[in-house]
């Protein structure tokens, strides 16, 4: 077993999580440092010296919990500028069926990730999925089978470029080296779905601080994954702007009394601020505050919704419903309005199957660190024989995204968990 330290840079908070996972899968937690973010704003680096100093607090108090010095994170990456698209493509193998292997699969995550370069951007994870062999639909794993033309479904995630160098940079200038990158939703979904919810169709919805990320599973993997720039924050701001009283205030408030739909809150409720230039505490109705809140999150989840149209997915094709995570799903009453809105069941995803400092890690607002350890765990071989060796193709190493090649690698070893 080898300890995994799980880098989150999220908008309101850094998370460094120090653990290991047992051979039943269990994730033995026995660091964790948390600072405020400073100098990062959704995903981006708006003052490098702050955003390093946030890194070294995390990395220093998860240091001195764990009791051993820590060189090598795995960091999630997230941002407005994510982006994801699916490449379908087959190749031809041979006249007479033969025997799939990796590199026949390997094939066509290269051609996809060939296609799908763009100027400013970087290709963090290729994933297969939706496989065809021959005439035979609903293959969920080639390897092994007998074809002779193979074609597959590749879900292509990039993220703009200067968005992940500036991150890699902080986590550098941090004295820390980079050993996994994966996308930050998808490691919120590794640890908070269940297999079985993949494979039902699910939406998994991590509404943070300040980026709202989604996945949408179908059929056991990954269909798109997505964002809207809004999250907990702009509710606060909004709570202040429209109460006049300070973030900090307006933050408490959310936190203490505020809820996600109006029409469950009493008039009769009330609540006190101070709002700025008054010299004494006033009263308000918990209902406004209500209002303002469900405005905004209406306004996020339109986004969503809308993205997710564009897309062609229907929603009443996902059968597990949804599954929301980060620390705005703990709002009160969000769950209920989740439900309202879409019409579908909703649940809180809290991270599972952990061991150690189970009570303050088993947060939504931790869903990410777990998930960044469980996705090295199944990705990078750790604590694990070497099963395949790492691809040297030379043009996934020139994408300079080590995350190419571990995504692939991710398919091979899905099963050796
Ligand atoms: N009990 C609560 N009720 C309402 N909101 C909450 C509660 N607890 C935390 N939040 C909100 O959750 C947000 C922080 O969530 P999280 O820690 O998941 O964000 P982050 O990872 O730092 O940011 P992001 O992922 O958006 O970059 C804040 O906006 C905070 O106000
Ligand atoms: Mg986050």
């Amino acid at each position: 077993m080898k300890l995994v330290t799980a880098l989150d840079i999220g908008t309101s908070k850094v998370i460094a999580l120090v653990g290991e996972i047992d051979n039943y899968g269990e994730l033995h937690v026995i660091g964790l440092g948390e600072a405020p973010s400073k100098g990062i704003d959704r995903g981006y680096v708006t003052r490098l010296d702050l955003a390093v100093n946030s890194v070294v607090s995390a990395i220093k108090e998860a240091q001195e919990m764990a009791g051993v010095k820590l060189a090598t994170v795995v960091l999630g990456i997230s941002g407005t500028t994510l982006k994801s698209q699916n490449e379908k493509d087959a190749i031809s193998i041979s006249s007479q069926p033969v025997e799939i292997d990796y590199s026949h699969v390997e094939r066509l995550v290269d051609r996809a990730v060939m296609r799908s370069r763009e100027e400013g951007y970087e290709i963090l994870s290729a994933i297969p999925r939706k496989f065809i062999l021959d005439e035979q639909e609903g293959v969920i794993d080639p390897i092994g089978l007998l074809g002779s033309k193979i074609s597959a479904e590749v879900h292509v995630v990039k993220v703009g470029t200067s968005l992940l160098k500036n991150t890699e940079k902080v986590v550098i200038n941090a004295g820390m080296e980079i050993i996994g990158k994966f996308l930050s939703p998808l490691a919120s979904a590794e640890a908070v779905l269940t297999q079985e919810e993949k494979e039902e169709g699910v939406l998994m919805v991590d509404m943070g601080a300040g980026l709202t990320d989604f996945v949408v599973y179908s059929e056991g993997s990954i269909l798109f994954t997505g964002c809207v720039p809004m999250g907990g924050m702009n509710i606060t701001k909004d709570i202040a702007h429209f109460m006049k009283i300070n973030s900090e205030q307006a933050e408490r408030i959310k936190i203490e009394s505020g809820h996600a739909l109006a029409d469950v809150v009493s008039e009769a409720e009330r609540i006190k601020i101070k709002p700025r230039g008054e010299e004494r505490e006033v009263t308000v109705s918990r209902k406004q505050l209500a209002e303002v809140i469900q405005i905004r999150i209406e306004e996020i989840m339109e986004r969503l919704a809308d993205i997710l149209s564009q897309q062609s997915i229907d929603l009443n094709t996902l059968h597990a419903g949804i599954v929301i995570t980060g620390g705005s799903s703990k709002l009160a009453g969000m769950r209920e309005f989740m439900e309202r809105y879409f019409d579908l069941p909703v649940r809180i995803g809290y991270p599972i199957g952990i061991i150690g400092l189970k009570e303050k890690v088993q947060d939504p607002a931790y869903a990410t660190a777990v998930g960044l350890i469980k996705l090295a765990y199944k990705n990078l071989n750790i604590g694990k024989k070497s099963v395949v060796q790492k691809s040297t193709d030379k043009r996934a190493e020139n994408t300079s995204s080590l995350s190419i090649i571990l995504a692939k690698l991710k398919y091979f070893f899905k099963d050796i968990m």
